[in-house]
C-alpha cells in the first residue's frame, strides 16, 4: 500500500443479490481507507448497507449475496477472492450486536477463547492456550478471569459476553476489527465500558477499527472520521467533528437535524420522511433525490459522483457545495 499506516484498503466494493435475474447492488462501489490506530464510524439508516460492507470487509457475507467487484487489502495484502461468497480473511475479526448468538453455549467460555488462539497458533499445547486464554480475558478486564474461564456464557452478562468476544477476536492477533453495532444490546452503562475497552484496545494494538453503528452521538465520541451510507453508497465521509459540525449532504443535514438537539449529545437517529429505497428500486438519478428538499432536475437525470470536496472531504450532491458550509 502506497501509505504504510494504511491497515485496511477497500476499493470499488459491490455486493449483489445472490441470485441469476435480479442484478440490483445492495452495497455499490463503496471505497475507503482505514489508517493503524484509527477508529473510523459507518452511519446511516436501517438498510443502508452497514452490515453489508462490514460483513464482506471481514469475508464473511451471509447467505443470499455474493460480492460482485471491488479489492479488500490488508497490511498491504490483497487478500481473499475478488469476487463470491468468500472466506473469512486473514488479519480481520469481526464482532456483531449479539455476543449470545457467536458464543457456543455449551463451552466454557475460557475452551472459546483458547480454541481462537490454537486456531492462530495450531502449535500451541492445550495447557498454554488455556494460559493465554486467561491472560486475554484479564486483558479484556473481566474479573477473577481464572474463575470465570471455568464458566458457561449463560453465567455471563450481556456486556461480559460483548468482552468475551472481543477476547475471541483478539486471539486471532487481527491488524483489522470490524465491530457492528456492539454495543447496540447493552445498557447505556455498559455500553461505555465495551466502548472503552474497544478504544484502548485500538490504541494499545494499534488496531483499524471500522465502528459500524446507527448511533451518531457514540461516533460522533469515538470516531476519527465517519462514512456516511445511503441506500448502499457512501455519501459523505471526512474528519468525524467536521462532517457532524458541517454536514454537506442533504441526508447528513437531515440526520442531523432528525437527532434531539441537533444530535451531538444524545441521540440515535430517528426516521427520516420517506424510506431507504429497497433492492431493486435503486433509480438512476441521485438515489436520495426523492426524499430531498434541494432536489432538481439535473437530480433525477444524473447519478452524483463521490466528489472532494476539501481535504479528507466526499460528497456525493450536485447541490452540496451551495448548501455545505451552513451548520
Ligand atoms: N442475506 C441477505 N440476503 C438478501 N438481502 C440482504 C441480506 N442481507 C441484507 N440484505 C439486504 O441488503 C440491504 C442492506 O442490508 P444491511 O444489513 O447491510 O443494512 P444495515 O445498514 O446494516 O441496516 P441495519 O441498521 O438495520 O442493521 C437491505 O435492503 C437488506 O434487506
Ligand atoms: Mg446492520
Amino acid at each position: 500500500m502506497a501509505d504504510a499506516q494504511t491497515m485496511l484498503r477497500v476499493t470499488g466494493l459491490t455486493v449483489e443479490l445472490d441470485r441469476r435475474r435480479e442484478s440490483a447492488p445492495l452495497v455499490t462501489d463503496v471505497s475507503f481507507t482505514i489508517r493503524h490506530g484509527e477508529m473510523v464510524g459507518m452511519v446511516g439508516e436501517s438498510g443502508s448497507g452497514k452490515s453489508l460492507t462490514a460483513s464482506a470487509v471481514a469475508g464473511m457475507l451471509p447467505r443470499g449475496v455474493r460480492l460482485t467487484g471491488g479489492a479488500v487489502e490488508i497490511g498491504g495484502d490483497a487478500s481473499g477472492p475478488a469476487t463470491g461468497r468468500a472466506a473469512p480473511r486473514h488479519g480481520v475479526a469481526m464482532v456483531f450486536q449479539n455476543p449470545m448468538t457467536s458464543l457456543n453455549p455449551s463451552m466454557r467460555v475460557g475452551d472459546q477463547v483458547a480454541e481462537a488462539i490454537r486456531l492462530r497458533r495450531p502449535g500451541t499445547s492445550r495447557r498454554e492456550a488455556r494460559r493465554e486464554a486467561v491472560e486475554l480475558l484479564d486483558r479484556v478486564e473481566i474479573t477473577r478471569p481464572a474463575e470465570r474461564a471455568r464458566q458457561y456464557p449463560f453465567e455471563f452478562s450481556g456486556g461480559m459476553r460483548q468482552r468475551v468476544m472481543i477476547a475471541i477476536a483478539v486471539a486471532g492477533e487481527p491488524s483489522v476489527l470490524v465491530a457492528d453495532e456492539p454495543t447496540t444490546a447493552l445498557d447505556v452503562t455498559v455500553q461505555r465500558g465495551v466502548m472503552d475497552l474497544l478504544d484502548r484496545l485500538r490504541r494499545d494494538l494499534g488496531l483499524a477499527v471500522l465502528l459500524v453503528s446507527h448511533d451518531l452521538a457514540l461516533v460522533g465520541e469515538r470516531c476519527d472520521r465517519l462514512l456516511v451510507m445511503y441506500a448502499g453508497e457512501l455519501v459523505e465521509s471526512g474528519a468525524t467533528a467536521d462532517v457532524l459540525r458541517r454536514p454537506a449532504h442533504p441526508y447528513v443535514r437531515a440526520l442531523k437535524q432528525c437527532t434531539p438537539e441537533h444530535a451531538l449529545a444524545a441521540g440515535s437517529l430517528r426516521p427520516l420522511p420517506g424510506r431507504v429505497p429497497q433492492a431493486g428500486e435503486v433509480r438512476s438519478g441521485c438515489r436520495f433525490a426523492p426524499r430531498c428538499a434541494l432536489r432538481t432536475k439535473e437530480c433525477d437525470r444524473e447519478h452524483p459522483v463521490l466528489e472532494v470536496r476539501a481535504a479528507g472531504r466526499l460528497v456525493r450532491c450536485h447541490h452540496a457545495d451551495r448548501r455545505g458550509s451552513e451548520g
